[in-house]
């Protein structure tokens, strides 16, 4: 039996039919560990010690009664088995602070995913490492590098550096008079360089959302987006569908495993299109109630069997 604790966003507002959080507790509730929780503003660092306030925590598969927190009280974390990093992006500095804090601790007590890796490998930055398994991308803020980007890719899809869900995501067509304005507006509301894309067409079949468990493929969904959207996520009406991998995904893993190994990456949610990788989700990948919905295997067993595994050394 191991004493974990979750590190997550307020559990009453999530939706669990879909959350991969839920799954994960789920399971680890099931298998006899003992659940705490607590926000990410419960967290405090004072002499080198991380502590929080955590609630004893008890899961049930029910909407509208998802949960029972038990009494709040201050431990040292570092007393803990396991902390799961689960809150979702936006990936800023908040985020990054707490990733700082759990490095105290980790891998004493084992932060999955480990944080100080999770702090390097923000979604579109650290895909970037692979770019052969890439569409053409450039990440800038300079006008010129995208107009010259244009001109040799023709169609083109400009997107946040650090957004989630599918926001401010745009498809801007060779001959766009919009572009111009649309620079001008990112310009002013992203402090930060953000991705210029060659555009998918292969997106209409579908954005693959594939998850590694410890680097070696566990399970896929595909997410086909609504007729009258460009996006594929499930929260702007993308519709999941069974799937799954073609060759030149499962070239895709093969080529990954090692480095998320490498890095304590134990969940990672990858985002394929077409023949083509566009993001590494290390924050906090969703995906697992999606896959298990597909008809999928049940991949919250393979992560606890996988930390079940490190604890015992
Ligand atoms: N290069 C592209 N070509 C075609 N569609 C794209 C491209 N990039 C993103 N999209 C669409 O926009 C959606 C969201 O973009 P994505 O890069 O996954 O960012 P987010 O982190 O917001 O999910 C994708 O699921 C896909 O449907
Ligand atoms: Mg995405």
């Amino acid at each position: 039996m191991l004493n974990v604790a979750v590190q997550m966003d307020p559990i009453e507002r999530i939706n669990i039919r879909g959350d991969s959080t839920f799954a994960l507790l789920l399971e680890a509730q099931a298998r006899g560990h003992t659940l705490t929780y607590y926000t990410p503003d419960r967290l405090a660092q004072i002499e080198g010690r991380v502590f929080a306030a955590v609630q004893p925590l008890t899961v049930r598969d029910e909407l509208g009664n998802h949960f029972t927190l038990g009494e709040s009280q201050r431990i040292d974390l570092s007393s803990l088995d396991v902390i799961l990093l689960r809150q979702d992006p936006p990936f800023d500095l908040a985020y990054i602070t707490t990733t700082h804090l759990l490095e105290r601790i980790h891998p004493k007590t084992l932060v999955v995913n480990d944080p100080a890796h999770v702090r390097n490998a923000p979604e579109k930055v650290f895909v970037t490492e692979f770019p052969d398994l890439m569409p053409p991308t450039l990440i800038t803020r300079d006008l010129a590098e995208i107009k010259a980007f244009r001109a040799e890719h023709g169609d083109i899809v400009m997107k946040p550096l650090y957004g989630h869900g599918g926001g401010a995501v745009f498809r801007v067509t060779r001959g766009d008079l919009n572009f111009g304005s649309l620079y001008d507006m990112f310009a002013v509301t992203f402090r930060e360089q953000w991705v210029v894309q060659a555009w998918l067409p292969a997106v209409k079949h579908g954005d693959k959302r594939i998850l590694l468990v410890d680097g070696e493929y566990a399970g896929a969904v595909n997410r086909v987006p609504a007729a009258d959207d460009l996006r594929s996520n499930m929260v702007r009406g993308g519709s999941p569908k069974e799937t799954e991998l073609t060759p030149r995904e499962r070239e895709i893993c093969e080529r990954l495993g090692s480095h998320l190994r490498e890095r304590g990456l134990l969940l990672v949610g990858i985002d394929v299109i077409g023949d083509y990788l566009t993001e590494i989700n290390v924050t906090s990948p969703t995906g697992i109630r999606a896959v298990r919905n597909v008809g999928g295997p049940d991949i919250a067993m393979l992560v606890w069997d996988k930390i079940e595994g490190m604890r015992r050394g």
